[in-house]
């Protein structure tokens, strides 16, 4: 990480008041023994950070695209999943998914926490080994690969990778057969927010013939890999997951290969991951013993959380009320971000990010409405792209007024948003990051 990144995250621990108030969460003062409240400090960080942010802007006289949508992402968070992860999941090393959020600073944190790292292209290898990591911290996660990408790995020794039909063996089999393989199964991805097994996996019944081709063929499988689906959420898929594969395990060794990795993919979520997180490792340790390496690919877990994005008000349009007597208005609102930018997980990914108001100018505008109002105002929420596709919230009620210029916040946005960004309309897929960190513990390692 560059210095200046450290240095502002240094800065944040040194923020006077943030700095009192750390302290008195620690204890330092009254020789109390210390009690962190990462969390706690996290929302004093962010809500700082993205004040700061908005506070320099005026967007009556600011420069053509000053006033555009920026994250604020805490490393503390992510760091505080890998605590949690490795308190659930001692035996698992994490391998985190790339393409969940490539966000440099969040790899270097998790490069130095001892995360290995699933890619899915030559641009994601790239990236990961510019970083200093050897290739064996990294699995070439994509069942189906371009040739050249093939090539490209075996020059660079990334030899893990996943694999799921005979016609990707033969293509291993000329291009490298050296390659340490796993044989990625099916699963049922059914109680998943988006199924993979519909694409990839091979189904139970084809396994033994991919071991033998495989065989014949000479090349190298040393474990099995599966994932149940994007947002995963039955325990149950997990368990006959692990069940499948240690199937296939004794299949493989049963024709002399050397299985010695399972792979239990991704699928974790921040939510339901303490009760997901028991199965997995009750069904790990019951078929697999001590010996067998294990390690998955987690996404969406790391990052969801850490990251906040602010978005502006860009424009409003009045919906008059013409049935109701006196008028209730409702209100379109227009921002600078939507489904062609960081909102493409509403697309993609299949969430509903929530509206949170930042900052509002608290300005009459003539419309029946005022500023005390007790019942709240409809408005739905548009992206700033001429698509009708492009809506974040069809319907959104909230007691404030929302006005052109105002800030309006949305939470949990770290995972799948930025990085399937487009340039749709020519606006921009390059939105500003600033980042805290609310464990001082990361900060230690990132200046380290
Ligand atoms: C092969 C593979 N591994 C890992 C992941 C990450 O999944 P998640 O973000 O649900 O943890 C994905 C997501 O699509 C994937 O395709």
């Amino acid at each position: 990480m560059g210095s200046c990144v450290t240095d502002t995250l240094y800065s944040n621990f040194a923020n006077p008041s943030l700095k009192r108030d750390y302290c008195s969460l620690s204890g330092s003062d009254s020789g109390v023994e210390s009690v962190h409240d990462g969390a706690k400090l996290a929302r004093e960080l962010i809500g700082n950070a993205l004040q700061k942010h908005i506070q320099s802007i005026d967007t009556d006289e600011c420069e053509a695209g000053a006033e555009d949508a920026f994250f604020v992402a805490d490393l503390g968070d992510v760091y505080r999943q890998h605590m949690r992860w490795k308190a659930h999941l001692p035996r698992i090393t994490p391998h985190y998914a790339v393409k969940c959020n490539p966000d440099p600073r969040i790899l270097e944190l998790l490069a130095k926490m001892g995360a290995g790292f699933d890619c899915a292209s030559k641009t994601e290898i790239e990236q990961v080994l510019a970083m200093g990591i050897d290739a064996s911290r990294i699995i070439y996660a994509q069942p189906c690969k371009t040739k050249s990408y093939l090539r490209f790995t075996a020059k660079q020794g990334v030899s893990q990778m996943t694999f799921d039909n005979v016609d990707e063996l033969y293509k291993i089999k000329e291009l490298f057969p050296a390659a340490q393989l796993f044989l990625r199964i099916s699963t049922d991805d059914s109680a998943s927010l988006c199924r993979l097994s519909q694409k990839f996996g091979a189904a139970m019944d084809v396994t033994e013939g991919l071991l033998k081709t495989a065989k014949q063929l000479e090349l190298n499988i040393v474990g099995v890999a599966f994932h149940v689906g994007s947002g995963a959420s039955d325990p149950g898929a997990f368990r006959q997951a692990v069940r499948d594969a240690r199937t296939v395990f004794d299949k493989g060794a049963e024709l002399g290969f050397n299985m010695h990795t399972l792979d239990c993919g991704g699928g974790f979520v921040s939510e339901t991951f303490d009760e997901m997180a028991a199965v997995l490792a009750e069904t790990v340790d019951k078929h697999f013993p001590p010996h067998v390496r294990i390690i998955a690919e987690p996404g969406r877990y790391y990052t969801s959380s850490a990251f906040t994005l602010a978005c502006n008000v860009i424009a409003r349009r009045t919906v008059e009320d013409k049935v109701t007597p006196g008028g209730n208005n409702s209100y379109m609102l227009y921002m600078n971000d939507g489904v062609y930018g960081n909102f493409s997980s509403i697309i993609f990914d299949h969430q509903h990010p929530i509206p949170r108001v930042l900052n509002t100018q608290a300005k009459q505008d003539g419309y029946r409405y005022s500023l005390s109002r007790d019942d709240a105002i409809t408005y739905s929420i548009w992206g700033p792209t001429c698509d009708g596709i492009d809506c974040i919230a069809q319907q959104w009620q909230s007691k404030d007024t929302v006005d052109v210029g105002d800030w309006l916040y949305f939470e949990d946005m770290g995972a799948y948003t930025k990085c399937s960004a487009t340039r749709f309309n020519g606006f921009t897929d390059k939105h500003e990051t600033i980042y805290v960190c609310s464990e001082p513990d990361a900060v230690a390692l990132l200046k380290e």
